[in-house]
C-alpha cells in the first residue's frame, strides 16, 4: 500500500495577490511535523505568484478548475497546457460549487478528466451528496454514479494520478462535519467500489481525501480513520495556524 496521506487548501474565491504573497509566506514558516503532502489552490490569477513565490518549498500549488478543449474561443477560461505552463501540476475537479453554480456534470467533468490527465496534470477529483440525498438513504448510489460517470473509464495505470475528495455538499462551509465514522464509512465504501470496478491494488493506492468542515478541533479524529487519507480545507486554509494544524494533525 503507497497512499500518501495529503492535506490540501482549496482557497476559492479568496485573496488578491497581496494576500495570497502574504498567507504563502505564512505557511513557509511554519512546521511540519507531519508526512502529510501539503498543497494550496489560490485562484487561478494567483498561481503565478503563488508557484514562484514556492519555488524551493515542498508546498506544492494546484488550480481550481480548468476547460476541458485545448484552447480556442472559450471566453474567460483557462487551459491545461496554459496550467503545465506556469508549473501547476495537480487540478482540482468536480467541486461541488462548480458542479452547483457552474452546471458542471458528470460527462463535461469526465472530458475535463481526460484532458487534465493528457496533459500530465494530477487530478483531486471532487464528489459528494446533497443533504436531501443522504436524508434518502441515496449518499452510495449517488457518490457511486458520481464516480463511474468521470472517472471509472479511466485505466488503472492512469489512477495513479487521481486523489479523490468526497465532500457531503450538506457539511461545506456550514460548520457541519460529517462525523468521523460517517467519513470511514463512505471511505470504505469507494475504496471498496474502485476496488471492485479495478483491482484491490488500485484501490488501495489511492487516497481519498474528506472534506467538509475539517477544522484543528476535529482533524486528528477524522484522519484517524483507516480509509481517510487526508483532507480538503477550505475556510480553514485561509489562515496559516488553522492549516498547519490541520496538517499536523497526521
Ligand atoms: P470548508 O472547509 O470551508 O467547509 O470547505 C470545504 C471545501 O469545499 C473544500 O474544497
Amino acid at each position: 500500500m503507497s497512499r500518501k496521506h495529503i492535506v490540501a487548501g482549496n482557497w476559492k474565491m479568496n485573496n488578491t495577490q497581496a494576500e495570497t504573497t502574504a498567507l504563502i509566506s505564512d505557511l513557509t514558516q511554519k512546521e511540519k511535523t507531519s508526512n502529510a503532502e501539503v498543497i494550496i489552490a489560490p485562484t487561478s490569477i494567483n498561481l503565478y505568484t503563488a508557484v514562484s513565490q514556492l519555488e524551493g518549498s515542498s508546498i506544492q500549488v494546484a488550480a481550481q478548475n480548468m476547460h476541458q478543449a485545448e484552447n480556442g474561443a472559450y471566453t474567460g477560461e483557462i487551459s491545461a497546457s496554459m496550467l503545465k505552463d506556469v508549473g501547476i501540476q495537480t487540478v482540482i475537479l468536480g467541486h461541488s460549487e462548480r458542479r452547483a453554480y457552474f452546471y458542471e456534470n458528470d460527462t463535461l467533468l469526465a472530458q475535463k478528466v481526460n484532458t487534465a490527465l493528457s496533459h500530465g496534470l494530477r487530478i483531486i477529483f471532487c464528489f459528494g451528496e446533497e443533504l436531501d440525498d443522504r436524508k434518502n438513504g441515496k449518499h452510495f448510489d449517488i457518490v457511486e454514479s458520481q464516480l463511474k460517470n468521470a472517472i471509472f473509464h479511466l485505466t488503472s495505470d492512469q489512477w495513479s494520478q487521481i486523489i479523490l475528495a468526497y465532500e457531503p455538499v450538506w457539511a461545506i462551509g456550514t460548520g457541519e462535519t460529517a462525523s468521523p465514522e460517517q467519513a470511514q464509512e463512505m471511505h470504505a465504501f469507494i475504496r471498496k467500489t474502485v476496488s471492485e470496478s479495478y483491482d484491490v491494488t488500485t484501490a488501495n493506492n489511492v487516497s481519498i481525501l474528506y472534506g467538509g468542515s475539517v477544522k484543528p478541533a476535529n482533524a486528528k479524529e477524522i484522519f484517524s480513520k483507516p480509509d481517510v487519507d487526508g483532507g480538503l480545507i477550505g475556510g480553514a486554509a485561509l489562515k496559516a495556524d488553522d492549516f498547519f494544524a490541520i496538517v499536523n494533525a497526521f
